[in-house]
């Protein structure tokens, strides 16, 4: 290195490598007085808004990494090529050019961590020693280097290019966060996105730098790390010549640019399985899963998924991978489900790891969705990247609805997968949007890039996508695609470029369908109708509400029904509903008609008849003779919902009741239904939490009560057919053989049973009938030869009381030993626990936390598992007397400490809705968030949910 400002530096220089038992560097470091002051007078936290966005003035156009990893300390070396970018006008808007006053210095702006990032060297080539305050600037978060100091590097430099190198030193084993570089477990991993990279090194850490990585090194011991792994191509691997101890290294070269968000590093002793998949072009590519030795076994379905989301983006959207080698790593602590770095996805070992004797079908489900998400960013992310995060829902909203149609396609089971991705929509979605954090898809203000990874930019997002394709079908959609990929590889772009190369490629005009770009809120569509028998005209009037000012374009599907026969009379037309108030008219028909209307849940609203009312005969009629799936489902669990609502209300019910209790036995046994899945999720009561988006105050025990009222009615009057039905589904399961299968004929049929077993347990009112419930419960967890089965088994166990108590308290005892310590099984096991109905779920789940000996709130799978589980159990978390949210906060103050993206998390998810609550629980429960604000040290992250959860 050149110019060396502070000391007599010696330990990253080239002829003297650190070695591991070298003495930790003890000269300060450059920015060891900032970092000093931001510890102890942390900066006020910055909202960062959307309009205030300037590009670049400078970029880095090249990077090289060397990274050298030793005990407790990493030495980082970069050397970052610099360009200008010579826009003078670049800055467009009035707020940018505000934000430009506002920026006193022209230079390359660098961020950086100085909390974790210890800035040894910093020099410029061309240019003697650099001064602070002369030459560049440190400010908290950012190095400034000036743009004088950057020409006079290039006017000596022989070819003028500006090259800014530095060395820092992190300490990844100190990394609770799991952002930037950390240790998990033995091995060594990353995690950038959003803004990790900053806890690296000094970069311009924003998504519209995209650089090319020219080389990145890694040394490391080679006992311990003999896996060294980073993005793109490996060029050369080997041991250090002359180094003491043994020691390796391996050189990484990603030919395509990416932003600092999609590195990636893994260093570890793992083990892996290989794959190939030869692309429509005939290019073959290697697939490598690793993991850690123990897991290796687990990896084969993993890499099978991958190889059926790589041929369906070929034949779906003409989409190949574009390099020859496809790495992904799992790992145990990870604060998401999985990260799609360019060539080097890192997965939650949640995410990828299956087993049939460990995994549930939901597992094996997700696992596929998310292999298929992650590696579909390749184009819908990496290829194609944001400009800045407010555009994070063009990225992860395209992709989630690209995994969906993946996941329901390939397993031919669209409407089940619909119907799965409608209840999330519905539950944490339209959740978010009723709270304080509601925002719309695209947001305009962020403090921490971090708490915006939301239901609302993902599923709303994906609904969003969905929505274009309802609109311009699957061909115009497919051009959109085609034309967003053509116009924009190798870039960092914004929602508007989507919405323009959708509009362009099909001729027509997106501007009003962009308002749903910035409507937070769920819109709201209403519905009357007439017909006019002489004419044999039907009218259909819809009418929207939302934030919006101006009118959203909701395509809402719509099918029409002869009133007497049932039979669809007008096959699903999409009405695009671009007024306020719109009537269709629907011609030449013989007779009156019920109308089916949102099919497949066309868009993101509520729909409500205009009189305000439930037609429950109206409904009834759907749920038998709809022939679209999903409305056909979503009728039925209106019918229970409103069934339900109406004992939580203590209104006359028996009406309600009755219509529940035929619509359940013609589900129960109509032989027109050929799919177990479909037929068990009609036989399913609508969950607590969906009940909860129903009522104005959310009772959660009154909730579970009357659901439950209604669920014993149900097991009482079919208990008989059930009993049979459960028999000759377990005749047609052993019939099968004992070969694990995930398919959807194996899958249907388990998921139905345990439906079947659900009811048949919950008459358990006498002594007699517990007995009889724990029985049969306990022979379903005994002959169970799969998680699914045990694990449905074990959840009706875990909440049995009185004369089931004991084969509770057995289950929970063989449960635990029958996981023999496996992370994943543990997880289900403290959650199984956490989310019981007994009078004493909290106090079993305070002993659990505070002593027992495989708790940690330092993995974020295992903090999950019992504490947010825990706070999602509504009954139990929602006590009166607020012991539950207390315990939360004693949690969080923890967690906060450790890993404040987690304590956010959990926080949003389950503390800031106190509006919906009593004023009894309201106050505990803004008493937890109060507590949150004012705890000294508290993290961006958790103060901007518990600032927004208080207002
Ligand atoms: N890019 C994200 C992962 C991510 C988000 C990492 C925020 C760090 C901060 C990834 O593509 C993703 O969306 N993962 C989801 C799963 C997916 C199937 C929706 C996740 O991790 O939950
Ligand atoms: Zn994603």
């Amino acid at each position: 290195m050149a110019n060396i400002t502070n000391v007599e530096l010696s330990a990253a220089t080239p002829s003297k490598k650190p070695r591991t038992d070298d003495p930790p560097v003890k000269n300060k470091a450059l920015n060891a007085a900032l970092a000093a002051s931001t510890k102890a007078n942390p900066p006020r936290p910055k909202e960062i808004h959307r309009l205030d966005y300037a590009p670049l003035r400078y970029k880095v156009t090249k990077v090289s990494l060397d990274f050298n990893l030793f005990e407790r300390r990493t030495v980082v070396e970069s050397i970052l090529t610099v360009e200008k970018i010579d826009t003078p006008d670049s800055v467009t808007t009035a707020e940018d050019a505000k934000e430009a006053k506002n920026d006193v210095e022209d230079g390359l702006y660098l961020d950086g961590d100085e909390g974790v990032v210890a800035l040894n060297e910093l020099s410029v080539d061309g240019c003697d020693t650099l001064v602070l305050g002369v030459d560049y600037i440190l400010k908290p978060g950012k190095l400034i280097i000036k743009a004088e100091t950057l020409r006079r590097g290039a006017c000596n430099n022989p070819d003028g290019n500006m090259i800014v190198r530095s060395s820092v030193e992190i300490v990844p084993e100190d990394n609770t966060q799991l952002s930037g570089l950390y240790k998990d477990g033995s091995m060594y991993c990353s995690q950038c996105e959003a803004e990790g990279f900053r806890r690296i090194t000094y970069y311009p850490d924003r998504p519209d730098n995209m650089a090319t990585f020219e080389k990145v090194r890694i040394e490391a011991d080679a006992d311990s790390f003999p896996v060294l792994l980073s993005n793109g191509n490996l060029n050369e691997e080997g041991e250090v010549k002359g180094s003491e101890g043994k020691r390796k290294f391996a050189i990484w070269h990603d030919p395509f640019p990416k932003p600092s968000y999609l590195f990636a590093l893994v260093a570890g002793d793992l083990g892996s399985i290989e794959g190939t998949f030869t692309t429509m072009s005939g290019r073959e590519v290697i697939l490598r899963f690793y993991s850690e030795h123990k897991n290796a076994g687990k990896l084969n379905y993993a890499l099978e998924s991958l190889k059926r989301a790589m041929k369906w983006d070929e034949e779906t959207f003409g989409l190949e991978y574009d390099l020859d080698l496809f790495n992904v790593v799992a790992v145990e602590s990870f604060n998401m489900g999985a990260m799609e770095n360019k060539s080097l996805n890192v997965f939650n070992t949640s995410c990828v790891l299956t087993d049939p004797v460990t995994s549930t079908d939901a597992e094996y489900f997700r696992v596929e969705g998310i292999i298929g998400h992650e590696y579909f960013h390749n184009w819908t992310g990496n290829r194609v990247t944001c400009r800045d995060w407010f555009q994070l829902t063009l990225k992860e909203g395209l992709t989630v609805f690209r995994d969906q149609q993946f996941s329901g396609q390939i397993n031919n089971c669209a409407a089940i997968t619909r119907i799965q991705n409608v209840l999330i929509v519905r539950g944490s979605q339209f959740q978010e949007d009723d709270g304080p954090m509601s925002h719309p898809i695209r947001p305009n203000s962020y403090i921490a890039m971090d708490n915006f990874y939301t239901s609302t930019v993902y599923r709303k997002g994906a609904e969003v996508v969905r929505m274009y394709e309802t609109i311009l079908g699957t061909e115009g959609f497919r051009k959109g695609m085609d034309c967003y990929f053509l116009r924009h590889d190798g870039c960092a772009v914004t929602c508007d470029d989507f919405l323009a190369a959708m509009a362009d490629a099909n001729g027509v005009d997106l501007s009003q369908f962009a308002r749903w770009y910035s409507t937070s809120g769920t819109p709201v569509v209403t519905y009357s109708s007439t017909f006019n028998q002489e004419k044999g005209l039907y009218q259909l009037t819809l009418s929207q509400s939302s934030r919006s000012e101006e009118p959203l374009l909701i395509p809402v599907a719509v099918g029409l029904l002869d009133k007497e026969t049932g039979r669809e009379v007008t096959p699903t037309r999409v009405l695009q509903l671009r007024e306020s108030v719109q009537t269709f008219d629907f011609a030449d028909l013989k007779g009156d008609v019920v109308p089916s209307i949102l099919r497949n849940f066309s868009a993101p609203v509520k729909i409500v008849h205009a009189s305000g009312l439930v037609d429950e005969s109206y409904l009834a009629f759907l749920a038998t003779w709809d022939t679209d799936g999903f409305n056909r489902w979503d009728s039925a669990q209106s019918l229970y919902a409103a069934a339900i609502l109406k004992v939580i209300n203590h209104e006359a019910h028996d009406a309600s009741l009755d219509r529940v209790l035929k619509t359940f036995g013609q589900t129960l046994k109509d032989v027109g239904i050929s799919d177990d899945s479909i037929r068990a999720f009609t036989l399913t009561l609508p969950s607590e939490s969906t009940l909860s988006k129903a009522v104005n105050i959310i009772d959660p025990p009154a909730i579970l009560k009357a659901r439950n009222y209604v669920k014993q009615r149900i097991a009482r009057t079919f208990k008989y057919d059930l009993q049979l039905a459960y028999k000759r589904l377990t005749a047609a399961i052993d019939a099968d053989g004992v070969t694990f299968k995930v398919d959807g004929a194996s899958v249907g049929r388990r998921r139905l049973r345990n439906v079947y077993l659900g009811y048949l347990c919950t008459i358990c009112e006498t002594g007699e009938e517990q007995k009889e419930s724990a029985t049969l419960a306990t022979e379903h967890f005994n002959a169970a030869t799969g998680m699914t089965d045990k694990l449905a088994a074990f959840s009706i166990l875990a909440s049995m009381s009185g004369e089931g108590s004991i084969a509770r308290e057995a289950a929970v005892e063989k449960f635990y030993k029958d996981a023999n310590s496996d992370p994943l099984v543990l997880n289900k096991w403290f959650s199984v626990q956490a989310d019981a109905n007994l009078p004493d779920v909290l106090d079993r789940v305070k002993k659990l936390a505070s002593s027992h000996p495989d708790f940690s709130l330092r993995n974020p799978n295992r903090c999950r598992a019992l504490i947010t589980t825990f706070a999602m159990n509504a009954a139990a978390f929602h006590d009166e007397e607020g012991r539950g949210y207390e315990f939360l906060g004693d949690m969080l103050e923890q967690i906060d400490k450790i890993n404040s993206k987690v304590a956010a998390r959990t926080t949003a998810s389950c503390l800031i809705g106190w509006k919906k609550y009593s004023e009894t629980r309201a106050t505990l429960m803004k008493k937890q968030l109060q507590r949150l604000k004012d705890m000294p040290n508290v993290s961006n992250d958790l103060l901007e949910i518990v600032t927004k959860g208080l207002e």
